[in-house]
């Protein structure tokens, strides 16, 4: 593809591990507590069970705070008694691996008595060895965790050199695994060195400041202007400098980009929660995703322009995803075979590279994540890439890795997705993959041009449709959720590009309300789950429009028949007019008219409100869910 965005080849690396953590650094003439504080806000979602900040104040002296829990708590203990400020400081919020979320686990950790503090995002594989030969030099510990042991060997590097940037280079060479690492020592005010390897890391260029980020979100309010950096690279900011190196020290130029997001998009704005803002966004993110790329009723994707030879050429998709972007996939699957006539088979990432899948030059592997650092995705990009594949992406966030390490990219503008449970980059993935499937339509020459066009009327046309489900339905269904609270379990029926709608709208319940649900294509139901059927079981049916298969509707309306005879509670989300589904339904949701590839955009906004009103109504956090964080970096 003449879009090669790849900026450094796909690096042949051990498996490694790493945890989901969010890390922020600011140097400035700001005072820097604040900064930290409201990066580690939009960084949440990376992990939530402790948070610490280390600032150098301004007279020349390190200080730190860390609790265990959210956020709250170390605002709360910063409210008590405030650190002294100064204009150069580390943050990190933490999900825990090597030992449990307290205080004494959580980062910065010290080290160089206590003059010098790292924050790491990351799992150090070789830190036992490293631990018990500090240990046998005299190093004591004050945690469990991996992280403690770059501090201390940072810390013995820092006395023998007198430089954190050598230090820090030192340091990397002896560290095996995936690690984001961002330290300060009040030596050297004015002055944050990081290195990533594995684990991502961008610089915020400012005016007078630089920031560091495990994404943009954790400085987007303060600049646009960001850089890439690159694997195994050792990045020093300063107020006015950015330098950035190899682990060899040389040299090298990072990747410039500007940041799309508007700040205020990461801001709850008056909503209840991040979940209900960006459910109501979804007409936002689907048109934002539309714009620049429909031309003259046919769909042109800007990005992949010179790959006309590469979607004649390909015999094969492979559409690599997990969870919800996963079921984006499944969507994604129907409207490439439809339009670009071309095979598509769709994987798990973590499935996809642990058997030997056939292949080749002409296979086209394409990626959906919304961080754009799901590990299990990032891994399976290199390994299509190490096996010869073509790589595609279809990403959320920029900057981030699985982007840069695909031959190009389709950004979704969707803005930053802050809630744990994905919903408008869910659409907007949708969008893509349909945008996607008649670009390649078009260049295969396997869509016609009226086909082409009323498929580009109906996308064009779906913001309004979904405003029109929010604002239809927002109230009934809500209130469904709330009369479902004590429900245990909920089932999801669909067919055709119903059945991922049903595995997302089950996919949405488990996470946040922690009960039961599963979704099922409706076909199956005879071969096996009719058996769960009892009086009293709540059945979500996607009813597909009668007006593009007789057939396929009939067929769901007898499913429906026969789960209702068995005595479950219907709810069916079925277009306007559709009256078969009457007789047969407790609930029905309407949702407007629209082609059959349309419909999965429609037809998932009820199950979000559902599970949001059903989390909410169970007094649940529907923003930060137990045992989840946002951006999955573990294996
Ligand atoms: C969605 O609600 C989930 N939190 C999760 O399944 C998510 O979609 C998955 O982990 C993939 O994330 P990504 O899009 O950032 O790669």
């Amino acid at each position: 593809m003449s879009t090669h965005i790849r900026s450094e080849p796909a690096q042949k690396r051990a498996r490694t591990l790493e945890p989901m953590c969010g890390i922020v650094g600011y140097v400035g003439s700001r005072p820097s507590q604040d900064i930290l504080l409201a990066g580690l806000a939009r960084l949440e979602y990376r992990g939530y069970d402790s948070a610490g900040i280390a600032v150098i104040d301004d007279a020349g002296s390190l200080g730190m705070r860390k609790k265990a829990g959210k956020l709250r708590a170390l605002r709360d203990s910063l409210a008590d008694a405030a650190l002294a400020d100064g204009h150069t400081g580390i943050g990190h919020t933490r999900w825990a691996t090597h030992g449990g979320p307290t205080d004494a686990n959580a980062h910065p950790h010290l080290a160089d008595d206590d003059r010098l503090a790292l924050i790491h995002n990351g799992i150090i594989e070789n830190f036992a060895a490293l631990r018990a030969e500090l240990e046998a030099e005299g190093t004591t510990f004050r945690s469990e965790t991996d992280t403690e042991v770059a501090a201390a060997l940072l810390g013995h590097e820092f006395r023998r050199t007198g430089n954190l940037a050598e230090a820090f280079r030192a340091v990397v060479n002896r560290l095996e695994g995936a690690f984001t690492l961002l330290a300060v020592h009040q030596d050297e005010p004015g002055l944050v060195v990081a290195a990533r390897r594995n684990s991502p890391l961008v610089i915020g260029l400012g005016e007078g400041e630089n920031f560091l980020g495990s994404d943009v979100a954790a400085f987007v309010e303060h600049t646009r202007h960001a850089l890439a950096v690159g694997e195994d690279e050792i990045v020093t900011i300063t107020p006015s400098a950015v330098t950035v190196t190899d682990f060899a020290g040389n040299v090298v130029e990072p990747v410039p980009f500007e940041v799309s997001w508007d700040p205020a998009s990461a801001e709850k704005g008056g909503w209840p929660s991040f979940m209900a803002k960006e459910v109501a966004e979804q007409p936002e993110a689907v048109a934002n995703t539309i714009r620049g790329r429909v031309h003259d009723g046919a769909v042109v994707i800007p990005e992949l322009e010179g790959s006309d030879d590469l979607f004649r050429g390909i015999d094969r998709v492979i559409i690599t995803a997990c969870g919800t972007a996963s079921y984006a996939a499944m969507v994604g699957k129907y409207a490439l075979e439809q339009w670009a006539r071309v095979p598509v088979d769709v994987e798990l990432a973590h499935e996809f590279r642990y058997r030997d899948p056939v292949i080749g030059a002409n296979t086209l592997v394409v990626s959906i994540s919304q961080s754009g650092e799901t590990m299990d995705t990032l891994m399976a990009v290199k390994y299509a890439n190490e096996r010869g594949a073509r790589t595609l992406s279809i990403c959320n966030t920029q900057g981030a890795t699985i982007p840069r390490e695909s031959d190009a990219v389709v950004y979704t503008h969707a803005g930053p997705e802050v809630a744990v449970a994905s919903t408008k980059a869910f659409v907007a993935q949708i969008t893509a993959l349909l945008l996607l499937g008649l670009h390649a339509g078009r260049v295969r020459g396997s869509v016609s041009a009226a086909d082409a066009a009323e498929a580009v009327a109906e996308l064009e046309a779906l913001p309004a449709k979904i405003a029109t489900v929010l604002s239809e339905e927002q109230a009934h269904v809500t209130q469904l959720g709330g009369w479902m609270a004590d429900t245990r379990s909920v089932l999801f029926l669909g067919r055709h590009v119903g059945y991922p709608i049903a595995l997302e709208g089950a996919l949405k319940l488990k996470e946040i309300s922690y009960i039961h649900a599963e979704g099922f294509a409706a076909g199956e139901l005879k071969h096996g789950p009719i058996a769960l059927i009892e009086p009293g079981q709540p059945v979500f049916v996607l009813v597909p429009s009668p007006r593009h298969s007789a057939l396929l509707h009939a067929k769901v309306v007898s499913n429906i028949q026969e789960i209702r005879a068995r005595g479950a509670r219907v709810i069916v989300v079925a277009e306007e007019g559709d009256a078969a589904v009457l007789p047969f339904a407790d609930e029905v949701i309407r949702i407007p008219l629209a082609g059959a590839l349309f419909e999965p955009l429609l037809a998932v906004v009820p199950l979000q409100i559902f599970a949001m009103a059903l989390a909410t109504a169970k007094g649940l956090d529907v923003d930060q869910p137990r045992n989840l964080a946002k951006s999955v970096t573990v294996e």
